[in-house]
């Protein structure tokens, strides 16, 4: 019978740019051997490849600056990243040490812009647009940091939130953007996005709210539509809708400049995903230069808030296989020990596919199989893939054999969505997670963001107290009570082991 390697050769053009088999017959993802991280800190693990932040980022720079060039457009690219796609400390500070942008959508965020500025991760000058709908307390910090100097551009997405920045600023000028309401795709619940402010109020708002205040200035128009960046009679109809009403507004409004394409290029799901990135952003750039052209208008200069490019590549979960089940005659089980309802939960709720792959015994035969996750709700589960119906992976013998598998490109929204340390499904906990970098000079270093989440991080949230470990106290709740290690995985142990041996 094949091995899971012929599968995959067969099936793909393998192995690709990010992921490669050793000679051991393990995974390579980004030329990082997975083995030896499950080695070192075991499973379940969720891990953040952190160059592929600065890459994408980088990718995103390179396809404008191609598209400028080639169509000689007449203004510039500025990149933000879309902080709700993933909060974390290390994404953040990894944008801003590559000179990206912020875009905000909760008053929480702006604590977060606060504390970044105390680091001096980021400067005044670092732009922070700041979009969503926006409730009394967002509304006075995005005034404040106004106020402070900062390089705040508030998106307007309703009528009323203009009150608080004519009201409560104090400086001279405030730079304003508003986001258009798109039309939903066809097949939506809803005609017209509920996000923005409709194409009809855009002048009328304008002329009645922001003219006539001499500090209130229109610098951008936001655009985003849900399905993202696709080569679609939709996508190209609503862009063009878009640019013509920026043309519109261009010539009452000197100094609107700028229009932010917002988030929505898409990331590879699977190994046979295929989409032409320059393609897709040259026919935006051609697209836009054409229409203000025959508006005679200058062309705006170009922002996005790029969030599942930027992150979503960089992110992988691996867990082990503790248990096989045959159900019946045809349905195996994996059992995972971790869960996609808690910590995957777009696979769950949207359905979302992600690269599934085994991280060792490439070169063993392979089986159809359900991946089954360790919450009781028969919906945790993922058995297909976004180029097959069907899950494969290699047949172990659980006796004496161990597997491992991973989830690849899940970087963006699982924590936004699913939570992170607090509580869920069953009381799964948080999965540690390892941030994996690369040194001067390439070598692949390793560390520890946070370890496996502990029941004492539950309890209080619940409302329990946590009796204080008395001496001579015997009852012991688990490893991860007493290790950072979680629950360690037979291979992590052996190594131990091994070394142990070695060191007597
Ligand atoms: C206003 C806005 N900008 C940017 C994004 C990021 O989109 P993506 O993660 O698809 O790049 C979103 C996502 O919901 C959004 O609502």
């Amino acid at each position: 019978m094949n091995s899971y390697i012929d599968l995959i050769e067969q099936t793909f053009e393998f192995p690709t740019r990010e992921f490669g088999v050793d000679e051991k017959n393990t995974l390579l993802f980004n030329n990082v051997p997975l083995m030896d991280i499950i080695r070192q800190y075991g499973t379940p693990l969720k891990l953040t490849y952190l160059p592929k932040i600065a890459e994408h980022l980088e990718n995103s720079r390179l396809l404008f600056r191609n598209a400028i060039k080639k169509f000689n457009y007449k203004g510039n690219y500025t990149y933000c990243y879309c902080t709700k796609s993933s909060h974390f400390r290390f994404i953040t500070e990894e944008v801003l040490s590559h000179g990206g942008h912020l875009e905000t959508s909760s008053a929480y965020d702006i604590a977060i812009i606060r504390e970044l500025f105390r680091q001096e991760k980021l400067t005044k000058s670092t732009y922070i647009l700041c979009n969503g709908y926006k409730q009394p307390l967002y509304r006075k910090y995005i005034s404040n940091l106004i106020n402070d100097g900062f390089n705040v551009i508030p998106i307007l997405d309703n009528l009323k939130e203009i009150h608080d920045y004519a009201e409560n600023t104090t400086t001279e000028t405030v730079n304003l953007g508003i986001r258009i309401a798109t039309d939903e795709e066809p097949n939506f619940a809803f005609y017209t996005s509920r996000l923005g402010i409709r194409y009809n109020d855009v002048l009328s708002l304008y002329q009645e709210k922001i003219a006539p205040n001499p500090k209130l200035k229109l610098k951008m128009l936001h655009f985003f539509i849900n399905t993202g960046i696709q080569d679609s009679a939709y996508y190209w109809s609503e862009l063009s809708r878009f640019i013509y009403k920026y043309c519109e507004m261009k010539k009452v409004c000197p100094e609107l400049d700028s229009i932010d394409l917002g988030g929505g290029l898409p990331i590879q799901t699977s190994l046979q995903f295929k989409y032409d990135y320059q393609s897709m952003v040259d026919e935006i750039v051609e697209s836009i230069a054409w229409i203000c052209s025959k508006n005679n208008v200058p062309p705006p200069h170009l922002f996005t808030e790029f969030g599942s490019y930027t992150v979503g590549e960089s992110g992988a979960v691996i867990y082990s296989i503790i248990d096989q089940k045959l159900q019946n005659d045809k349905e195996l089980w994996y059992m995972i020990d971790g869960s996609f309802i808690t910590q995957l939960p777009d696979s769950w709720g949207l359905n979302q596919k992600y690269i599934m792959l085994p991280i060792n015994n490439w070169d063993a035969p392979y089986q159809k199989v359900n991946l089954g996750g360790l919450t009781c709700d028969s919906q945790d589960y993922y058995n297909s893939e976004a180029h097959s119906a069907d899950l494969y992976l290699p047949i172990y013998n659980e006796e004496t054999e161990e597997q491992f598998i991973g989830l690849f490109h899940t970087g963006a929204y699982q924590e936004s969505l699913g939570g992170y340390g607090g509580i869920q499904h069953c009381l799964i906990p948080a999965p540690k997670h390892v941030l994996v970098d690369r040194d001067d000079a390439g070598n692949i270093t390793t560390r520890l963001f946070a370890p496996e989440q502990t029941h004492e991080a539950m309890l209080p949230i619940l409302g329990y107290e946590l009796k204080p470990k008395e001496e001579g106290d015997t009852h012991e709740l688990g490893v991860n009570a007493a290790s950072p290690q979680g629950n360690r995985t037979k291979a992590f142990v052996a190594e131990e082991e091994k070394a142990e041996v070695v060191e007597q």
